[in-house]
């Protein structure tokens, strides 16, 4: 146990001095959302979604960030791209270096060299085009100066390599087993540079076994909140945004000196996304 998580676990709540990192955030207004394919159990293309609750919800999402302090960049959205909302998906960014996406799927395809464009357009330097399919901050979580890494849907294991020469950072590899988690960012949140939350069962037997051995102290979720896709959640240190109906998770982030916020994104929420996927994080 590091002496940071010592402090977590053994210090009352209100003794918990929790100090929030004003960060820098990429964020891709959802126009052009709408469910019209299907590639995870949650998008049922015959159900109706309501964009103009889809964007309410988005601007509710990016007011909050910035009411708390941190700056939020938006990338144009795409017409014929409706899951590029989920910015989180379009690079990994860590020490001012980008990682490009790769998509699983052809439906996204085309969203890699969009946002890779927006870094180079924005005079990021050292970017990578991937050699391997990894779908960004929805696979890879840095936890401090260590990456979190997802398999077993969407990125390939031979992308965490990749990754790991590219930062230059540890890479741990996750593998995911459950369709409705079929992203790293939908079974496990960042909450500081020391400690996770993350839901068991949606991993590997050999993948949970490392998470206890590496964060023996996470906030480990519910199925319910699990469910309720609580996990995918954002987090600057201090304050967590994560779906409101998460109230279990909600409860154990207050009782751990964090300042927990509801968010509703029920519309984005139809193509299997949230909190999480909307945000991605741009590390200098
Ligand atoms: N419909 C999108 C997909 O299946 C949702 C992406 C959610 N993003 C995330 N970071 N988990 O690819």
């Amino acid at each position: 146990m590091s002496y940071p998580e010592v402090i977590a676990a053994e210090r009352p709540a209100q003794q918990l001095q929790r100090t929030a990192v004003p960060r820098r955030l990429l964020m891709c207004r959802p126009r052009h959302f709408e469910v019209s394919y299907s590639i995870n159990p949650w998008m049922h293309p015959e159900k109706p979604v309501d964009n103009s609750l889809a964007v309410l919800q988005w601007e509710r999402l990016r007011e909050l960030y910035l009411a708390l302090g941190h700056s939020v960049e938006v990338i144009d959205p795409l017409p014929g791209l409706p899951d590029m909302v989920f910015a989180a998906n379009g690079a990994t960014v860590i020490d001012g270096k980008v990682l490009g996406a790769r998509f699983r799927h052809l439906e996204r395809t085309a969203e890699g060299p969009a946002y890779l464009a927006w870094f180079k357009q924005r005079g990021f330097d050292e970017l990578l085009w991937p050699e391997y399919v990894n779908e960004g901050e929805g696979d890879y979580l840095a936890v401090g100066r260590r990456i979190l890494a997802g398999t077993g849907f969407r990125t390939d294991q031979r992308s965490h390599y990749e990754a790991q020469e590219f930062f230059g950072l540890p890479v741990t590899s996750l593998t995911l087993v459950n369709p409705r988690h079929y992203h790293l960012d939908t079974a496990l949140a960042v909450l500081s540079d020391t400690e996770i939350m993350y839901w068991p069962a949606a991993f590997t037997p050999g993948s949970q076994a490392v998470l206890r051995e590496l964060y023996p102290n996470a906030v480990l979720a519910s199925a319910a909140d699990a469910a309720v896709f609580g996990l995918n959640a954002f987090s600057d240190g201090r304050n967590v945004l994560l779906p409101q109906s998460a109230s279990g998770l909600i409860a154990q982030l207050r009782a751990r000196g964090f300042h927990p916020h509801g968010v509703d994104l029920s519309e984005l929420l139809k193509a299997g996304g949230s909190v999480k996927c909307c945000t991605l994080e741009l590390r200098d």
